[in-house]
């Protein structure tokens, strides 16, 4: 449906028969045990674009998201909040290193990446398409945000392609320390004067939606994870993600006195698993292809900082220069 679900289906069906089939079921049995596939291994050419739109997203989406939480660092209350979002987003920008490196080893450039991220050809996560306009917005990011990625990022650190998982498990201790900032940060709101737990509640109210977008549309609409799950890329699908961070997360946000702007919420005891509003998956398309409130915005600062940081770019590249004294 978002990628055009026949259209993939048909194009996965040519790629797979276009593969030795001898090599592909190696290639499978080997993920059946368990196995890591590393870049000079074996595999079939859909893996390795699957896995290069995957990793490359997650990247944009780590230095896309520092953004609206950039923004913040010079008006967070207090030197110490100053110095924990400044180290989180830094942290944020390193992430996004770690996955360009790992999608260069499949064979895309850093260079083309970028490219196709300004150019609008690539995608990153609906969520940070949205403004941060109060600190509590940021604080929002911070905890749940980082939460929900936790979920899929632990889930796939168990996957199949090497780099991948080697960045992912890195990037999961980082974000448990982000965790743990986020909630201090909302528990400071939501224990706080009648305005803090306001500001801290129009907060949710704004990012519920995007957040429940987060995990991506219903398995029973999702595109690739057929494909991802069979070769072990996705440890999760979309809505088990979804209903392991409802279970863990809306207790705790209930318990600090907050609210969640969906009557429907509620954990089904009979079968264990939780019910919602089916989310708005029309606005979901819209905002992940270019139409979100701030998509435009967040890729002219990224056009931006291509442009300004074009010559240290090419000073690094430039053969060494040669020293010459003055009075030689
Ligand atoms: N934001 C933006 N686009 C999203 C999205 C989201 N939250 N969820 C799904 N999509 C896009 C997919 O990229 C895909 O578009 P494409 O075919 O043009 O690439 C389309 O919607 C269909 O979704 P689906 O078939 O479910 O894609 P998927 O199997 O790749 O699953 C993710 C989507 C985000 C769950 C998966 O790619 C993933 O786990 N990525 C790594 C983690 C990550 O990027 N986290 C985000 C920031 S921390």
């Amino acid at each position: 449906m978002y990628g055009g679900g026949n259209v993939f289906e048909t194009m996965k069906a040519t790629a797979l028969a276009d593969e030795d089939p001898v090599k592909l079921a190696e290639f499978e049995a080997r993920i059946d045990r368990g196995e890591k596939i590393e870049p000079t291994d074996w595999m079939p050419q859909l893996y390795r674009k699957q896995l290069i739109r995957m990793i490359e997203q997650h990247a944009h989406s780590e230095i896309i998201g520092a953004l609206p939480e950039g923004t913040w660092i010079t008006r967070a209350p207090g030197f110490k909040r100053k110095l924990a979002l400044m180290a989180k987003v830094q942290d944020e920008v390193g992430h996004g290193q770690l996955l360009y490196s790992a999608a260069e080893t499949l064979g895309k450039s850093r260079e083309a990446m970028l490219d196709d991220l300004v150019s609008g050809k690539s995608k990153y996560s609906n969520i940070f398409n949205y403004p941060a306009f109060t600190w509590a917005d940021s604080c929002f990011i911070s905890w749940l945000v980082d939460a929900g990625a936790i979920v899929n990022q632990v889930a796939n650190s168990k996957g199949s392609y090497g780099p991948y998982c080697r960045a992912l498990e890195r990037i999961c201790a980082e974000e448990s320390f982000h965790l743990k900032y986020g909630h201090h940060c909302v528990i400071h709101l939501a224990t706080g004067t009648k305005k803090q737990r306001e500001m801290m509640q129009a907060a949710v109210n704004r990012w519920w939606a995007p957040m429940m977008h987060f995990f991506g549309p219903s398995d029973k609409i999702s595109v690739h994870s057929e494909i991802l799950m069979r070769w072990k890329v996705k440890m999760a699908s979309n809505d088990a993600c979804r209903q392991q961070f409802l279970d863990m997360y809306v207790p705790k946000i209930w318990e600090l006195g907050l609210t969640i702007p969906d009557e429907k919420l509620r954990k089904n005891p009979e079968t264990g698993e939780w019910e919602f509003t089916e989310p708005d998956w029309e606005e979901f398309k819209r905002v992940i292809n270019g139409d979100g409130p701030c998509n435009k915005e967040r890729l002219a600062v990224r056009k931006l900082a291509e442009e300004r940081g074009r010559w240290v770019r090419k000073a690094l590249l430039a053969p060494k220069a040669k020293y010459v004294t003055p009075l030689a």
